[in-house]
């Protein structure tokens, strides 16, 4: 059995090595050892294989319009000031004075054409490009090389459907082929309409004592949980129904990348309003359905995706839920970040969405819906974070450490639907944790090769 204490007499790139080699045996075995959460080695490797070098969402183009809108977000442990040039392009840029290295950005958005640092008073436009400093021509003889000594900007930044992410690594694949056959789900996710999504306000940000990868792999395909940790929205009467019903009618559609979907047959669950997530007849009549295939048309009409993460900590959530007391469940659209701030610590990012389309009553409500249901004060939020806190804490037991514990992720196989026409597979059951096993092997697969540009 492992020791925990022998590997930690390594150094920090052999322990990941033993650590990456148990995980891939323990996969193999539906296991996967408790310390892979709330470790500080695993952590700082994470920020430097991971985050460095995949694909991470920073902002939605309805946060940053117009020209000098900006926003500041998060890749990884880096701050970055996301910009709308004068051109009208986006800027991901680090949020580190090129002089002495300080913050040049303390507000988390505005507008503005410049920035400039409140140490020496260096100044850069909201392109990053560097303009001028105080007493230019004594200190630095009148000029300094403008593109040099600009602000660092992320190589490769792209969007879908107006959903913003960044990469640091310049040999990274595209944002299309990096998203794979996800892309054709965020299709049908976000591209119902010509006019796309909006945010219907900032994002809450709240800080959880849980590991950012309990977060991600949960919203991968964890329906399971639903009818045990969130049963007191029955029991009190909050929701209508039961939410036991939620894991049997649960389906699951997984891509490679460790990107993966969990789907809802609400159509068969709930009966005919429910296509297409439930949305009223005044918003889907909307919609523009020329753009899908037939295979993307019946998935949203019958089993809908209604929850999923895109690798390694980009979730989404729609789904149907009680907006005003006594009124028809409300379908709001919840985007998430599990963003990491320390081993065993995330800050939880949430945003509404709604359709620019679509009616603002229908907005108001979206809004409360997914703040009744998640956000800070959301019943289903708290119910998770409470239990993904204690598997942060579970991986620091030192009597677990001691013992080299493993969790059980090994659920009764399930075979995909051999009828399947969509990219990726489709399976009829989300018993079987396939999806969860997809993202540990794409996070093994970076923590051992460095990332998604190697
Ligand atoms: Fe920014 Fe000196 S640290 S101007
Ligand atoms: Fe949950």
């Amino acid at each position: 059995m492992f020791k925990y204490n022998e590997v930690h007499k390594g150094d920090e790139v052999s322990y990941i090595e033993a650590l990456c080699d148990r995980v891939e045996r323990s996969l193999d075995e539906g296991l996967l050892p408790v310390d892979v959460f709330s470790d500080e080695k695993v952590f700082r490797a994470e920020m430097e294989r991971i985050f460095t070098r995949t694909w991470v969402f920073v902002a939605h183009d309805s946060e940053i319009p117009n020209s000098g809108d900006y926003v500041l977000r998060k890749i990884g442990l880096d701050q970055v000031i996301v910009t709308r040039d004068p051109k009208g392009g986006v800027n991901v840029l680090l949020n580190h004075c090129r002089h002495r290295g300080t913050e040049v950005c303390h507000q988390d958005r505005g507008n503005a054409s410049h920035f400039k640092c409140p140490y020496h008073g260096w100044i850069y436009k909201n392109n990053g490009d560097f303009v001028g400093a105080p007493d230019m021509r004594q200190a630095y003889g009148g000029r300094l090389d403008a593109k040099e000594w600009g602000l660092l900007r992320a190589p490769k930044v792209d969007s879908i459907h107006g959903f913003i992410f960044a990469c640091l690594d310049e040999n990274a694949p595209s944002l299309r082929d990096y998203l794979g056959g996800a892309a054709w789900m965020l299709d049908c996710i976000f591209n119902l309409h010509p006019d796309g999504m909006e945010v219907l306000g900032p994002p809450e940000r709240f800080i959880v004592r849980a590991d950012w990868k309990s977060g991600a792999e949960n919203f991968c395909g964890d329906a399971y949980h639903v009818g045990t940790a969130h049963y007191s929205a029955t029991l009190s009467g909050l929701i209508p129904g039961d939410v036991r019903e939620t894991g049997p009618n649960a389906r699951g559609y997984k891509f490679d990348g460790g990107h993966s979907f969990i789907g809802h047959a609400l159509h068969d669950w709930f009966g005919p309003p429910f296509a297409f997530w439930g949305y009223p007849p005044e918003v889907q009549e909307q919609f523009d359905l020329s753009r899908f295939d037939a295979q993307q048309i019946e998935m949203m009409k019958k089993v809908p995706p209604t929850i999923g993460t895109i690798f390694p900590n980009f979730s989404f959530l729609r789904f149907p839920q009680p907006a005003r007391s006594g009124e028809f469940p409300m379908a709001f659209t919840n985007i998430r970040m599990w963003q990491p701030s320390a081993p065993g610590v995330m800050e939880l990012w949430v945003w509404e969405f709604d359709w620019k389309c679509a009616p603002q009553r229908h907005k108001d409500d979206s809004y409360l819906a997914g703040q009744f249901g998640f956000g800070a004060g959301g019943i289903f939020e708290q119910d998770d974070t409470a239990v993904w806190e204690g598997i942060a804490r579970a991986a620091t037991s030192p009597w677990n450490r001691r013992l080299g514990t493993q969790l059980h992720y090994g659920q009764l196989r399930v075979e995909p639907d051999p009828d399947w026409k969509g990219p990726g597979e489709y399976y009829p059951s989300i018993y079987g944790e396939y999806c969860q096993e997809a993202f540990w092997r794409r996070w093994l697969d970076d923590m051992r090769k460095g990332g998604a540009g190697q």
